[in-house]
């Protein structure tokens, strides 16, 4: 026994189970402390693994009697038993980690959720009530169209771009930090399937104003009626429109 506590192999290996059942079992007691995830016992682990090596190489005659058991498990004729062990149990563990990791989940499917809810038939803006069932945009019949899009293409710039990026591709420098992600205006699925007074409504609206079957999410889309005034977002609708190329979804004419 005694040969074995000076022995520097097995001193490495004392540390290190030590150092894991500090980690697992005693630290979580201290008061005040939770359960350390294993992610971070991964990494203490990792440091403490590092530590010894350190520790164990520092010294040429420490570093050669260390090594000693290890080089024996590989070459002695009388460790077979060992070497054998340990080769299967290599294996195991490594087959082990591969199954758990491939292996059929059982967790519950995630929420499914409407990404274009029905849009309520009115909103309030700034107190005023605006009807959005056949709500066609006002500026498309005031007068030039070209200065209402420098105008929207203006605030764009001005307020959207962090998000839906450059290239209104949803791509801002913001985007990676949402999710969901910012959405992208090039795709068709987007504007190119919507009516202008839904895109108004969801600019004035954002994402607070997102119905019960809009949820559960957390869009970080704002509610720009705070910000904008109602020219202001039609002026964004038609900058939209306009640089992307899709036409807006029209209303269905109804026989009169
Ligand atoms: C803080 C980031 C952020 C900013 C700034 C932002 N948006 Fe958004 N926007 C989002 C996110 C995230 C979504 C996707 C989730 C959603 O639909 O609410 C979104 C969705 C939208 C949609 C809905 C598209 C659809 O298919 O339903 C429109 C329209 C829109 N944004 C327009 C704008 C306009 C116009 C501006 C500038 C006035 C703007 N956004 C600024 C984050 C942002």
């Amino acid at each position: 026994m005694r040969a074995y506590l000076r022995h520097p192999f097995w001193q490495a290996v004392g540390l290190f189970v030590l150092a894991y059942l500090v980690i697992v079992f005693v630290i979580p007691m201290l008061p005040g402390s939770a359960m350390v995830p294993s992610s971070v016992v991964l990494q203490y682990m990792a440091t403490v693994l590092v530590g010894i090596l350190i520790w164990v190489s520092d010294d040429e005659a420490r570093w050669t009697t260390f090594k000693e058991p290890l080089h024996e498990v590989l070459i002695q004729p009388r460790l077979k038993l060992v070497r054998n062990g340990l080769l299967a149990a290599v294996t195991l563990v490594v087959g082990c980690l591969t199954y758990s990791q491939v292996k059929a989940s059982v967790a519950a499917p995630p929420n499914l959720r409407s990404i274009h809810p029905a849009p309520p038939s009115q909103i309030t803006f700034r107190g005023k009530t605006i009807t959005l069932v056949g709500l066609e945009n006002p500026l498309r019949k005031q007068g030039e169209l070209a200065p209402h899009v420098a105008e929207g293409r203006r605030i764009y710039y001005q307020n959207c771009v962090p998000c839906h990026g450059d290239h209104l591709d949803g791509q801002g420098h913001f985007a990676s930090g949402f999710n969901p992600l910012p959405a992208n205006f090039q795709d068709n699925g987007t504007i190119a399937q919507l009516t202008e007074s839904f895109v108004f409504w969801r600019i004035a609206k954002g994402g607070p104003g997102l119905p019960r079957e809009g949820t559960p999410w957390n869009s970080a889309m704002p509610a720009w009626e705070d910000f904008l005034t109602e020219d202001e977002i039609w002026s964004v609708v038609l900058f939209l429109y306009d640089q992307t190329g899709w036409k807006p979804r029209t209303w269905e004419v109804t026989a009169k």
